[in-house]
């Protein structure tokens, strides 16, 4: 790809976004930006007592790295910025013009397909039940050393999807043209396989 071609892929946590996002943009050369980082990185400072809105105005690529960003706080204080339409309106311009870049882009997040990139050229709403999110964000904090039990994953998963969902500015939801992958009963290739089948659908249209 050369021309901007915009690929959005949006979801609730845990549902095997960032995965598929890292292997179709792998597959069609393009660049990634995980958006659920530069609310990490909002929330994380906020956490260190910064207003999250200068937060969100002040942001550095420095401050999207670091293994902390991952952390269960750190994901339910950014899903608590989120909120603040201040935040997301500090990130937007980034955000839209990473979408725009020559040769191509995958933005993954809640409201790339219906706010930031109402225009991409593919749309993808990647979901599975909560049940099954978080048994596998559970295995990904225990392998990463987290001490963590499962029912406190679960609970943790219904709650942020509850704040995404429920919040009056930009909340998480399909785009009406977004195509659905539910990956409670796939395998990660299989459900990489049916997005790259999406992609190769919207550009030979
Ligand atoms: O994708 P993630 O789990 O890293 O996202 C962390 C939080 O950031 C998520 O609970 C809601 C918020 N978020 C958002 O509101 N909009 C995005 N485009 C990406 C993330």
């Amino acid at each position: 790809m050369t021309e901007p071609f915009t690929i959005a892929i949006d979801g609730p946590a845990a549902a095997g976004k960032g995965t598929i996002s890292r292997a179709v943009a792998a597959h069609f050369n393009c660049a990634h930006l995980d958006t659920g980082l530069l609310y990490r990185a909002v929330g994380a400072k906020m956490l260190l007592g910064q207003d999250p809105a200068d937060a969100a105005r002040g942001l550095t690529a420095a401050d999207t790295q670091g293994a902390g960003l991952r952390s269960p706080e750190v994901a339910q204080a950014a899903s608590r910025v989120a909120v603040l339409p201040e935040v997301r309106a500090a990130l937007l311009d980034f955000q839209r013009s990473f979408a725009r870049r020559a040769g191509g882009a995958v933005l993954d997040g809640r409201d790339i397909g219906t706010v930031i990139c109402p225009q991409a050229e593919v749309k993808l709403f990647v979901t599975a039940s909560a049940e099954v999110r978080a048994q596998r964000r559970y295995a990904e904090l225990v392998a990463g050393g987290s001490e963590v039990s499962p029912a406190q994953v679960l609970a943790d998963v219904r709650e942020r999807d509850a704040r995404d969902r429920d919040r009056a500015a930009a909340p998480l939801k399909p785009a009406p043209d977004a195509v659905t992958i539910d990956t409670s009963d796939m395998t990660i290739d299989q459900a990489v396989t049916r997005a790259i089948g999406a992609v190769e659908r919207a550009r030979t249209g």
